[in-house]
């Protein structure tokens, strides 16, 4: 079948058009066309994104990725048009949720498809999901899977064992990873957003240089904190202003993902999962696999408890609409359903 999706949750405006076959026991995904209008340079000079500015451009941006995708030949005549209707900023989920059933009043007064349909999507859903759009493994050798999520606006680590069956384990208790990547960028004077700045600047500095806390790691749950992290990097700049910044982004970074890794590791062995799932914009961070990498070669080279997990990181971690088709494809097979309204607090 053929779903079109939206996706303006934040200050990225994207539609997507992608052909999904293959059910809840192979799904497969044919992506046609996945564009993204981003709203970066929009919001830098404030150092953040600016909800008012964010619907503005998203209402400006909504026709023209149509058009766009209309202009390269493919009609728009989808099973399915799914929609993000949460979490984040309510009055940008709002144009896409309008935007979507407008189109949808098109598309059924023109009777293209008869049965064709509107459906709301965790933004959440999209980020789980996103693997499934570049994935070769067969999917019986995933499960049970843990999958970690890192986002501008979240951090959650989740139990799968399967597509249906999916579990919150923790989640974090302040700020979001990305969001201490986006506040500590600009301690350090650096643009938003902060988390592809940091990798750059980081790659220059020692990630042993300063000893930054690793807030929650000896706790047994699996719940995350980073405003503490945060407040220590304000703390240490304050203290020493000659530091060398790449040495902080680096000691910073270090200490982030030490805690995502082995907090992961350690739900890996305790549910003896198969695989482990990384997405959202964090996953962008190429530091974050090559270290995932090492400590799973560390921990489970010569572990007699179970074999090595496969790592897969998503290829679509910042926010697109390609992953919103593939959140609403299985949702529309796994029978879950969200109503048709902002919510920005929604959960997955
Ligand atoms: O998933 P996403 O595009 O939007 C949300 O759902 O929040 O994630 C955006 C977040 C931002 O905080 C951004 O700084 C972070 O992902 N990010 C990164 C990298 N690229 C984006 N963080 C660390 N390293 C990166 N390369
Ligand atoms: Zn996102």
């Amino acid at each position: 079948m053929t779903i079109l999706a939206i996706e303006t949750s934040c200050d990225e405006t994207a539609i997507a058009l992608v052909e999904a076959s293959g059910g809840l026991r192979a799904p497969k995904f044919k992506i046609i066309k996945n564009l993204v209008a981003s709203q970066i340079k929009i919001h830098q000079p404030f150092g953040g994104v600016v909800p008012n500015l964010a619907k503005r451009e998203h209402i400006r941006s909504l026709p023209i990725l149509l058009k766009k995708l209309a202009a390269s030949g493919y009609k728009i005549n989808p099973d399915i048009i799914g929609v993000t209707v949460g979490p984040g900023l309510e009055p940008a989920l709002w144009t896409g949720i309008n935007f979507a059933q407008e189109l949808y009043r098109e598309v059924k007064s023109k009777k293209l498809k008869v049965k064709s349909l509107l459906l709301g999507v965790s933004h959440l859903d999209g980020h789980l999901f996103s693997f499934l759009l570049s994935q070769k493994t067969k999917r019986q050798n995933l499960f049970p899977a843990i999958a970690l999520i890192v986002s501008g606006g979240h951090t959650i680590l989740i139990k799968m064992d399967s597509l249906a069956k999916i579990k919150i384990l923790g989640e974090t208790v302040d700020d979001a990873v990305g969001e201490a990547f986006d506040k500590v960028a600009r301690l350090l004077d650096l643009l938003y957003p902060g988390g592809p700045e940091i990798e750059k600047l980081a790659k220059k500095g020692n990630p042993n240089a300063i000893p930054f806390p690793r807030p929650m790691l000896g706790q047994k749950n699996y719940n995350f904190s980073f405003s503490g992290l945060k407040t220590s990097v304000l703390y240490y700049l304050r203290d020493n202003k000659n530091t060398k910044k790449a040495d902080v982004a680096a000691s910073f970074q270090k200490s982030a993902f030490d805690v995502l890794i082995k907090k992961t590791l350690r739900a890996v062995d305790e549910y003896k999962a198969k695989s482990i799932m990384v997405s959202g914009g964090v996953s962008a961070n190429k530091t974050l696999a090559k270290e995932f990498k090492l400590a799973i070669k560390n921990q489970f080279t010569n572990s007699s408890i179970h074999h090595r997990p496969i790592l897969a990181v998503t290829k679509f971690p910042t926010d697109n609409a390609a992953m919103i088709a593939s959140a609403v494809y299985i949702n529309h097979l796994r029978k879950k359903k969200y109503k048709l309204e902002a919510n920005g607090n929604l959960s997955i």
